[in-house]
């Protein structure tokens, strides 16, 4: 083996339904997972992205390193939400040093946040324009980063990424089915409580928005029609029976709950496409748990009029059996996207 460098990192998803941790190491024949967990969280762990009990998380993340047998502290974690804020910009043309230098000043036009509350990175895009440079600006709020960071240093390890859920969405796709030349794809991460949608082509995001969505709506849907508790309505969302819920019903609220999520993806897809830079988008894969919401996939690719994949974030990954729990994370792959792109980040 080779390739770690003193760059590795274990990826670490802390989403509002489950912590999620996989650690890669490179061989002479690919990626091999050594390491690959979920820990499920509490309803009110996480809401909406803010961590609400973070003695909760610190020992879901220690749980995962002690059955994972993982040895490296530093870890890869992402964001995404409200607070985080992705736009692609045009600058006149400059140098590396002199964009470093004005980047604050071009961010406030664009960011509606005080510049001092957040953390500014960027990147610069390819453009076909020579008289303006295009850059992928990203400001997360510091108080943001703060929250999601003090659980993962209350658990002893060392935030040494802190990424955007869809950019490690974006990765795990790449690495999974390679950045497809010309095509433009959407990218689908449906959470529990968020649908992170990342536009791609040629290796770059050309639009993100995150939208208030996810599997939690189904389960609202099931608690309020049928009055349920929170643990029953998952249960009839996973297809499990729950005496008194006839097939029928719970068909009628799926449906219900994913046609509110259609327009919500139709709305983004429209906007991009009729955006300055916009385009067609030809094919988009789901990920993330709610892509196995019942029959969820085939409907999106039914309205939408394109081909609708499932995201495989293992597919090119090479794994011991005899060591990992290879039901779980085969079963759970659409929500290990995430996990997988941070854990990627070690080969950046
Ligand atoms: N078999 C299944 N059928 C339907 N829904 C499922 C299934 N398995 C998982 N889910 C749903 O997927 C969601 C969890 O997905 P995921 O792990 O991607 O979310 P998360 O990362 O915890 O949340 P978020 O990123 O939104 O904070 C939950 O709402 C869960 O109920
Ligand atoms: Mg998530």
């Amino acid at each position: 083996m080779f390739g770690l460098g003193d760059k590795s990192v274990v990826g670490l998803d802390i989403g509002s339904s489950s912590v999620k941790v996989c650690e890669l190491k490179k061989t002479r024949h690919g990626m091999l997972l050594t390491a690959g967990g979920i820990e499920p969280l509490a309803p009110d762990t996480v809401v909406d992205g803010a961590i609400m009990d973070a003695n909760n998380v610190s020992e879901a993340i220690e749980r995962l390193y002690q059955v994972n047998r993982i040895k490296n502290q530093r870890v890869a974690t992402s964001v995404s939400g409200h607070s985080v804020i992705c736009k692609k910009i045009s600058v006149a043309p400059m140098s590396e040093q002199e964009l470093a230098e004005s980047i604050q000043w071009e961010a406030e036009q664009h960011v509606p946040f005080d510049i001092s509350d957040v953390n500014l990175d960027y990147q610069v895009l390819k453009s076909s324009n020579p008289t303006a440079m295009d850059i992928l600006l990203v400001a997360v709020k510091k108080d943001k980063i703060w929250n999601h960071t003090q659980a993962v240093i209350q658990a002893g390890k060392t935030p040494a990424v802190v990424d955007f859920d869809a950019f490690a969405v974006q990765n795990a796709y790449e690495n999974s089915y390679g950045p497809a030349p010309s095509v433009c794809v959407g990218l689908l991460n449906l959470g529990a409580s968020v649908l992170n949608i990342n536009v791609v082509k040629n290796g770059e995001s050309l639009f993100t928005r995150d939208v208030s969505i996810g599997g939690n709506q189904y389960t609202d849907a099931f608690q309020k029609e049928l009055n349920l508790s929170f643990e029953e309505a998952e249960k009839i969302k996973l297809g499990k029976n729950v005496s008194g819920v006839d097939e029928e019903t719970r068909r009628q609220l799926i449906q219900s709950v994913s046609e509110i999520l259609l327009l919500e993806v139709r709305k983004t897809f429209d906007f991009f496409r009729s955006s300055p830079a916009g385009e067609t988008i030809q094919r988009a894969y789901l990920s993330g748990g709610g892509a196995r919401v019942e029959g969820l996939l085939n409907y999106l690719q039914q309205k939408l009029g394109i081909p609708v994949e499932l995201l495989d974030p293992f597919r090119k990954i090479e794994w011991d059996s005899t060591r990992l729990n290879g039901t779980l994370l085969k079963e759970n792959a659409p929500s290990m996207s995430v996990v997988m792109g941070l854990a990627l980040r070690s080969f950046d």
